[in-house]
């Protein structure tokens, strides 16, 4: 670092609402902040409406942009993910020089940082894809940043980065995460989370809705309840407020006037693709992509929607006690969606090379990100106990919890089947659970029709080797 107190600590390209929001973050504590957007308006009312926020170095070229760094030269990238991103990561490594520092904190695809760095180290400057979560509360006030590339890049930027962070226990959310792609890899899986998790949340209102019968402002306060409890998250903290929130228009609850179909930007999809590629079972995630997109198929849903539902069950008869299966059912689902990102974060790392700290993670993960809860500090300290936990749902503490509330989500997902209401993410990870803890799995019986159809060949439970069964002949059992 250069002692050059002229020129900019760091510089900000794109300057549209998460650009500018972390260029005043960094202006506010103290940094000397560089800001450019490619039309100049931006750059100009940045600087007309907060201006005063701290010291900030506007520029109209990129040329002028970089000039205004002091050495090694940090510019963050804040546009679009796909070609605006390597447009300007090009326009930069033009006009730096060996040693400079580009930051991505766009939400890129892992993999375009893995070539992205690629190039970008070959021409002798440094890359580094940072996720970073929060949204724009978080860009202002301290977001969670999950920074990849190298050690030497971080010891440069991490300083940075950490101060404007939001932070829990005086711990920074910000730390190096592993080289290349690593930060938007884990940035991606965080994003899968946030999907299951938000869903499950979905699943326990619209049981306690349909099958308990309760209006949402009801549902509301259980939720502020819940949210006492080992379920202390944001998500559960926002759900209460958007279910308590009456619509100025009509008088009905907002959420009875929005329409059903999820959106989404495509990080969740992104994890659920790496997944089948990693062959890794995240389930719930899996199922929470899948929900979004059955809900958007409203087209589909209004021609199905005189499908027969054949004959339905009763509804709960004690309400209370249902209330608190569906509490126990969200919890343990919620368990394994996580323990499920977690496995995919590990086979990530293990494809790419990149030494993660799961621990590390879940601490970042504690603040500044829409999964932020008091649930990530169990999950840092199951990793602070084994640090090589083979999955989450194997620690001890988690272990005694799914154990817990077993009967409750057992009984929640019958319940839900008889009155023919969709829990995908329950029903899944239940599922999941049970295929993880099976003795046997009908998998053998796939490995004889594998065999029998395309020779495939199987192991056998008590001989080493690979067999092939002559379905043709005799099916007499030959060695392969
Ligand atoms: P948001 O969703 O918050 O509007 P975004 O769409 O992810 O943000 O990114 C918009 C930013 O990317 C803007 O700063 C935009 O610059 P302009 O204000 O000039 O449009 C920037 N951007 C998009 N494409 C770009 C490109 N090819 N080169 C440089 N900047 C680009």
């Amino acid at each position: 670092m250069t002692n050059d107190t002229s020129r900019a600590h760091i510089g900000v390209v794109g300057l549209a609402v998460m650009g500018s929001n972390i260029a005043r973050n960094f202006a506010r504590h103290g940094h000397v902040v560089a800001v450019y957007n490619r039309s100049p308006e931006k750059t100009r009312a940045l600087l007309a409406e907060h201006g005063d926020e701290g010291e900030f170095r506007p520029a109209e070229t990129i040329e002028e942009f970089v000039a205004s760094l002091e050495r090694p030269r940090r510019a963050l990238i804040m546009v679009q993910a796909g070609p605006a991103t390597d447009a300007v990561i090009g326009q930069l490594a033009d006009a730096m020089e060996p040693g400079d520092i580009i930051i991505d904190g766009g939400n890129s695809l892992y993999t375009d940082t893995i070539r992205r760095e690629r190039e970008i180290r070959a021409r002798g400057l440094h890359f580094v894809g940072a996720g970073i979560s929060g949204g724009e509360e978080g860009a202002l006030n301290g977001p969670a940043i999950m920074p990849g590339g190298t050690a030497e890049a971080y010891a440069s930027l991490g300083p940075l980065l950490e101060s404007v962070s939001a932070h829990v226990d005086g711990t920074p959310c910000c730390a190096h995460i592993g080289a290349d792609g690593a930060g938007h890899f884990v940035k991606m899986v965080h994003n899968g989370i946030e999907y299951a998790d938000m869903q499950v949340i979905g699943e326990a209102y619209q049981l306690l809705r349909d099958a308990a019968g309760l209006e949402p402002a009801e549902i509301a306060g259980i939720f502020r309840e819940w949210n006492t409890g080992d379920l202390d998250s944001y998500l559960v903290e926002i759900t209460a407020e958007v279910l308590a929130q009456t619509d100025a228009a009509t008088g009905r609850p907002l959420v009875d006037v929005i329409l059903d179909a999820a959106g989404q930007k495509g990080t969740g999809r992104w994890t659920a693709k790496a997944a089948l590629d990693l062959g890794i079972p995240v389930t719930g995630i899996g199922e929470a992509v899948f929900a979004r997109a059955l809900s958007s198929a409203l087209d589909q849903r209004a021609a199905a929607r005189e499908l027969p539902a054949g004959r339905l069950g009763e509804a709960p008869a004690d309400r209370d006690a249902f209330v608190e299966q569906v509490r126990r059912a969200l919890y343990a689902s919620k368990i394994v969606a996580y323990s499920q990102g977690f496995d995919e974060i590990n086979a990530g790392a293990a494809e790419y090379g990149w030494d993660i700290d799961r621990g590390a993670l879940a601490t970042i993960w504690r603040g500044g990100c829409i999964i932020r809860a008091r649930f990530l500090d169990r999950i840092k300290d199951a990793y602070d106990r084994d640090p090589a936990l083979p999955a989450l749902l194997l620690d001890d503490y988690f272990r005694a919890q799914v154990a817990d509330c077993l009967d409750a989500w057992r009984e929640v997902v019958v319940t839900a089947t008889r009155l023919g209401i969709p829990t995908p993410v329950f029903a899944s990870t239940l599922a999941y659970y049970d295929g993880l803890r099976a003795e046997r799995l009908p998998a053998a019986l796939i490995q004889g029709q594998r065999d029998y159809f395309g020779a495939h060949t199987y192991r056998r439970v008590d001989r080493e080797g690979s067999f092939h069964t002559l379905w043709g002949d005799d099916r007499s059992e030959v060695e392969a």
